[in-house]
Formats: C-alpha cells, sequence, structure tokens
C-alpha cells in the first residue's frame, strides 16, 4: 500500500518535500513533518499547539466535535456509572481493566502507600497559616523525590511503577494534611480498611475526638469527580508533565510543574472561579449585565466553565457532573440549591446567546464541578487541589507511555525570533 502524503513546496526555492500522513485509530489523521527542518530548513509555527499533535498516546480519546471522551476506549458515561476510581487508576496505567485478583493485589498496593514519611510533614509546618493550598501541593509533591531513593532509576519499570502507585495512593494524604494545616486540626492518618474515596473523606474531615459519620451519597458524587478528572490527553498540565518528564527527571518532579500548570484559572483553576462568578451575579436577575460583561473584549472578566480548546460541544464531563449536582444538592439539603439556579439560569442565556453560539463556547466540567465540591463541604481554595489528586493518575499514565517509548527525546520547541539581529556592546559612558 502507497503512503499517504503531504506535499510542501518552499515557493522561494520550489524545493518540495513529501511529508506522511499517519492515521491513528480515532481523531484526525496528523502530518509527519519532523524532517521539515532538515530538508527544507523550516520550522513550524503552532502558538499555543492548536494545531500540533505533540505525541502519540493510547490512553485517552477526545473528539471535541461529538462531545465524546474515552479512557484507553471505555466511554466517560459508562466508567462513572459502573467504575469506581482505583478501577479507573488500573485502567489508566496498565491499559486493560482489571480482573477480581488484579484488582484486590492493586488494592492492597496502593494501601501500602498511602502514609506519608513524618519528614515530609514536616514541610507543612513552613508554610503561612493562609498560604494557598496550591502552593503547598506543588511544594510538598516536589519534596516527594527526596524521600525514596529506593525508586529513582527510571530505566527500570519496577521502580517507575513504585512511584505511580506511591503518587495514587499518597495523594489524598497530601490533600488532606493540606486543608488540616489551614483549618488548624490536627492531621489525621489514613485508614487501608475502607474505600480509596471514603478513606479521603475521613482524613478531610474527621476529627480525633469523635466518630466519623460516613455519607454514602457524598462518596458516591467525590468518586464520580475524580473518576471524570482523571485524565484528558494533552491538555497544559499533562503537556507540562511530559514535557519535564522528556529530560528524565523524576516523576514527582514532573508531576509538581503539572500542577503548578493545573493552578492557573484558565486550566483546573476554573472551578475555584465559577463559584467566585456565581457569588458575584447571586441572582438570576444580575445575569443579563453579566453576559454583556463577558461577551465585551474591554472587558477582561470571562464566563468562567465555559468554553474548551477541544470540545466545540457540550463537555461531556458537564453533562454528568450537572445531573449528579442537582441530586447532591437535594439529597444533602446543602445552601448552595440558589447558586444552582443562578448557574443553570447562566447556562440556559449562555447557550441561546448568539455570542457563545457562533463561538461553540459551552459549559466545561469546571462549569458544575465547583457546586458539588462546595455541597461536599470542601473550602473554595481547596478544589483545584482535588482535581490535582485526581488528575495525578492522568499525569502519571502518561510519564509511564512516553518514558516506555523507546524512541524519547528531550522536548525542545522552536522559536520565531523578532528581537534585534546582531550588534555591539556599548560601554555605559557611550549609551544615550
Ligand atoms: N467567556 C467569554 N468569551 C470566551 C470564553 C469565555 N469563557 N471562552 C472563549 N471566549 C471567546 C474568546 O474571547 C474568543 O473570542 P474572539 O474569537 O472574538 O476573540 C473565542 O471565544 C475563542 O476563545 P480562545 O480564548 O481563543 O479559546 P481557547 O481555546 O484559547 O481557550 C479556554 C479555551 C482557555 C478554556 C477559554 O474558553 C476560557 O478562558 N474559558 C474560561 C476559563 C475556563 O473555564 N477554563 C477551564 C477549561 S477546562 C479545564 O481546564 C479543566
Amino acid at each position: 500500500m502507497t503512503q499517504e502524503t503531504v506535499t510542501i513546496t518552499d515557493n522561494r526555492t520550489g524545493k518540495s518535500i513529501e511529508c506522511p500522513i499517519k492515521t491513528g485509530t480515532e481523531g484526525p489523521a496528523v502530518i509527519d513533518c519532523h524532517t521539515l527542518y532538515q530538508e527544507l530548513g523550516l520550522f513550524t509555527l503552532d502558538p499555543a499547539f492548536v494545531t500540533t499533535a505533540s505525541c502519540e498516546s493510547k490512553i485517552t480519546f477526545i473528539d471535541g466535535d461529538k462531545g465524546i471522551l474515552l479512557y484507553r476506549g471505555y466511554p466517560i458515561e459508562q466508567l462513572a456509572k459502573q467504575s469506581s476510581y482505583p478501577e479507573v487508576c488500573y485502567l489508566l496505567l496498565y491499559g486493560e481493566l482489571p480482573t477480581a485478583k488484579q484488582m484486590e493485589a492493586f488494592t492492597q498496593n496502593i494501601c501500602q502507600h498511602t502514609l506519608l514519611h513524618e519528614g515530609l510533614v514536616h514541610f507543612y509546618k513552613g508554610f503561612r497559616h493562609d498560604a494557598h493550598p496550591m502552593a503547598m501541593l506543588v511544594g510538598v509533591v516536589g519534596a516527594l523525590s527526596g524521600y525514596y531513593p529506593d525508586a529513582m532509576d527510571i530505566s527500570q519499570p519496577e521502580h517507575c511503577n513504585t512511584s505511580a502507585i506511591r503518587l495514587i495512593a499518597k495523594m489524598p494524604t497530601i490533600a488532606a494534611n493540606i486543608h488540616k494545616y489551614l483549618v488548624g486540626q490536627a492531621y489525621v492518618y489514613p485508614r487501608n480498611d475502607i474505600s480509596y474515596v471514603g478513606n479521603f473523606m475521613q482524613m478531610m474531615f474527621s476529627v480525633p475526638s469523635e466518630p466519623y459519620q460516613f455519607n454514602e451519597t457524598a462518596n458516591k458524587a467525590l468518586e464520580v469527580m475524580l473518576i471524570l478528572h482523571a485524565d484528558h490527553e494533552q491538555n497544559a498540565s499533562t503537556s507540562t508533565v511530559r514535557l519535564a518528564g522528556s529530560s528524565q527527571a523524576h516523576p514527582f518532579s514532573c508531576v509538581a510543574g503539572g500542577i503548578a500548570t493545573l493552578w492557573g484559572p484558565a486550566h483546573g483553576g476554573a472551578n475555584e472561579a465559577v463559584i467566585r462568578m456565581l457569588q458575584e451575579i447571586k441572582t438570576p436577575k444580575n445575569i443579563p449585565e453579566y453576559i454583556r460583561r463577558f461577551k465585551d473584549k474591554e472587558d477582561a472578566t470571562r464566563l468562567m466553565g465555559f468554553g474548551h480548546r477541544v470540545y466545540k460541544n457540550y463537555d461531556p464531563r458537564a453533562k454528568i457532573i450537572r445531573g449528579i449536582c442537582h441530586d447532591l444538592l437535594q439529597e444533602m439539603g446543602a445552601t448552595d440549591q440558589a447558586l444552582f439556579e443562578v448557574a443553570m439560569e447562566l447556562e440556559r442565556i449562555a447557550l441561546s446567546d448568539d455570542y457563545f453560539i457562533e463561538r461553540k463556547l459551552y459549559p466545561n466540567v469546571d462549569f458544575y464541578s465547583g457546586l458539588i465540591l462546595k455541597a461536599l463541604d470542601i473550602p473554595l481554595n481547596m478544589f483545584t487541589v482535588i482535581f490535582a489528586v485526581a488528575r495525578s493518575v492522568g499525569w502519571v499514565a502518561q510519564w509511564t507511555e512516553m518514558i516506555q517509548d523507546t524512541h524519547l527525546k528531550i522536548g525542545r520547541p522552536r522559536q520565531l525570533y523578532t528581537g534585534y539581529q546582531r550588534r555591539d556592546y556599548v560601554p555605559v559612558s557611550k549609551r544615550k
């Protein structure tokens, strides 16, 4: 079979090259133009990677036009309904759903790694009482790599796997300790006799002086939230993890880079920003004025939780979250019903407004996720930390896939230089 190609011709010189078209199992084909510089002396310019595939991957697929999200081929709707977060972790890491025996071994393995080194726990005290939890998370996860000399060699698959398990196991403990430190309560140690999510909830909310009352509705909502946020192919934070990892740095420090990237309001920080926006709007009658501001190019305010680089349709995760949000708020008797009503009305108005229709701006995962986290009593500034706990498996699965690639090369984007051409140094006495 002949290879399909795209011909690229430099019209200045008339020189051409044939670039192979590579087809994946789903999604648009790509032009493999890696010989472009060698053959024609040209780079490609694609700021923000709008049209550039940075790697090959078998983990997650998104069809942004149709609103489809698959983890290892399985639709997100089926996983959210039928799976558990640890099972999704197994799937993302190893490529297949586990048998009952494999799942038991995986769960036991996770349980063996939920504790933090006591030295690491001292790190928390170094932070100001009002530090942003994401600043603490970047620091503590970065520091993790200093504690495990037994798994530093990334050329050893067992070391990589141990690091992946440690990360998934310790993230809830690290996150819950951040919350406890900031509210001035005692750290609660992990319990390995209960579910991953149940353990996370008890570390967040129990206190040593009384028994903790588990709430199944709350646990289920958090479980689904973790599943929905577990991976999302080559987004900004995952690409950061991959780029850092391409230098063969330790996975924990690469993940710390991913966490720093996730913090921004254009990425994972949006869930926090959505709640602040809804609180500011306060009541449905103020929505038209805010819609006007969101559309005004002179005003930097954006409709947070709307729009996505890839989804030009309803984000499938937002659809699932919207459903559980409704049920959770009813059952938990949350005081946030009013904010949910503002959110639904805001969505309705935006989706019928030409500005949002023309630009294909739909609710993304963050539009309703903050309402769930708020109903679970998770403080606003912890929202992105919860997202990071969920995404840690995606980061480490993507890192593992990259590190196993025998053709791995350090990532090194090029640039179009637009600064000064060569010029001579002028001594200070002669400068005007
Ligand atoms: N409110 C108002 N206008 C918007 C919004 C928004 N939320 N999002 C995009 N637009 C407009 C832009 O102003 C632009 O208009 P123009 O063509 O007239 O200049 C057009 O839609 C395209 O927007 P871009 O910024 O070019 O789209 P991009 O793909 O770069 O950005 C992003 C995607 C960052 C998510 C953007 O939609 C946004 O800022 N949304 C709000 C923040 C948010 O919810 N982030 C969470 C994303 S999901 C996640 O990371 C988990």
